[in-house]
C-alpha cells in the first residue's frame, strides 16, 4: 500500500530491488488490493516481476477486492462503496491477474464487509476461481465474527486480516481474535505499528514511546520492535503485514517476532495504550 503512488512513489527497478531483499530475508508474501495507489499499485509491482521472471515463483501474492474508489482511474463510480457482486470479484480477479502479469493469486480477500453481500453468491463465485486455478486461498478483511459466520457458513475462510495495535486495540475484546482460532482461519495484522505511530500523531503516542524505550532497553532490541512483539504474545496464529518501505526496518519487525514480553510488561503496554488498568 505505502511502495506506489499513496507512499514511496518507486520505480520498477527500486519496486524489484526492495522485493528481492526482502526474497532474500525470508518474507516472501507480499499484501495487495486493487485499490492501492487508485488502481494503480499492482500494475506497477507487476512491472518489477516482470523485470526478473524468476520472482513470481518464489513469492505469494495476497490482493483484495470489494472497495469502489471515486478515481479519474475509474470514471464509473461516483460515490465510494462496496461491491462484493460476482460480476464485479470475476472483473476484479481478472485485472490483478493482468496487473501482475501472472495465472494465480495466492489469495483474495473482501476488503470490506458489504452490507449488500450475497454470501452463497460470494461462496459460488469463490468457488468456481478456486477450481479455475485462478485463486489458490480465500479469506476476509475487516470482518467481525458474525459477518464471517455467514459467509463460513457457505465457504471456507483461510484468513482475516484485520487492524491490531496499540494504537488500535478493539480486535481483542471484539471477538475477532477468538472467532478465527476457533474456525481455523489465520489472522493477519495490518498497521501492526499503528500507521506509524512513530512518525504521526496519537494522543497516548508519548506515552507508548516512553515505555518502548524503556523495554527496548530491557530486552536489547529496538523501540520499533516492541509493539511488533506485544502482537506477537498473543496466543494465536498471527502474521503482522508490515508497512515499511525500506529494508532494514522490515527486517528488524521480522526479527521482533523473536522477542518473548514479560506478562507483566505485556499489561503495561496494554496499559500505556488504553489509559487505565484492566478491571
Ligand atoms: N486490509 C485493510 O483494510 C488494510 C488497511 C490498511 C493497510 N493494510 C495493509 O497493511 C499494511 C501495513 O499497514 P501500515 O502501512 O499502516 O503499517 P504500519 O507498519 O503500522 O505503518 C507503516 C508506517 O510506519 C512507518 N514506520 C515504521 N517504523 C517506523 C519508525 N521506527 N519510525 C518512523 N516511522 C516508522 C513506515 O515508514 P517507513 O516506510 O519510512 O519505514 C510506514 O509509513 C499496508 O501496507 C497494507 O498492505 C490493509
Amino acid at each position: 500500500m505505502r511502495w506506489g503512488i499513496w507512499g514511496a512513489q518507486f520505480s520498477t527497478q527500486e519496486y524489484a530491488t526492495l522485493i528481492q531483499q526482502c526474497i532474500e530475508n525470508g518474507i516472501t508474501t507480499f499484501d495487495h488490493a486493487d485499490i492501492y495507489g487508485h488502481y494503480t499499485t499492482e500494475a506497477e509491482f507487476g512491472k518489477a516481476l516482470s523485470l526478473n521472471t524468476s520472482l513470481r515463483k518464489n513469492i505469494q501474492l495476497i490482493t483484495k477486492c470489494g472497495i469502489n474508489l471515486v478515481t479519474e482511474n475509474r470514471p464509473l463510480h461516483s460515490i465510494k462503496s462496496y461491491n462484493t457482486s460476482a460480476k464485479h470479484i470475476i472483473n476484479s480477479v481478472e485485472q490483478s491477474l493482468k496487473n501482475f502479469n501472472t495465472d494465480y493469486i495466492d489469495c483474495l480477500l473482501i476488503h470490506r464487509p458489504d452490507p449488500l453481500m450475497n454470501a452463497e453468491e460470494v461462496a459460488k463465485t469463490i468457488d468456481t476461481l478456486i477450481q479455475s486455478g485462478k485463486v489458490l486461498e480465500f479469506g476476509v478483511s475487516n470482518f467481525l465474527p458474525y459477518q464471517s459466520a455467514l459467509l463460513q457458513k457457505h465457504i471456507k475462510l483461510s484468513y482475516n486480516q484485520i487492524e491490531l495495535s496499540l494504537t488500535h486495540t478493539a480486535s481483542i475484546t471484539n471477538g475477532s481474535l477468538e472467532f478465527a482460532q476457533q474456525h481455523g482461519s489465520d489472522i493477519m495484522i495490518w498497521s501492526p505499528l499503528g500507521q506509524g505511530i512513530f512518525a504521526g500523531d496519537h494522543p497516548k503516542k508519548d506515552d507508548l514511546l516512553n515505555a518502548f524505550n524503556l523495554m527496548a532497553k530491557k530486552y536489547n532490541c529496538e523501540a520499533s520492535q516492541i509493539p511488533i512483539a506485544w502482537l506477537n504474545q498473543l496466543p494465536y496464529k498471527l502474521t503482522p503485514v508490515i508497512g515499511s518501505k525500506q529494508i532494514n526496518r522490515i527486517i528488524e519487525a521480522k526479527d521482533a517476532l523473536n522477542i518473548a514480553l514479560d506478562r507483566e510488561d505485556w499489561y503495561l503496554l496494554l496499559e500505556k495504550a488504553t489509559g487505565k488498568e484492566v478491571a
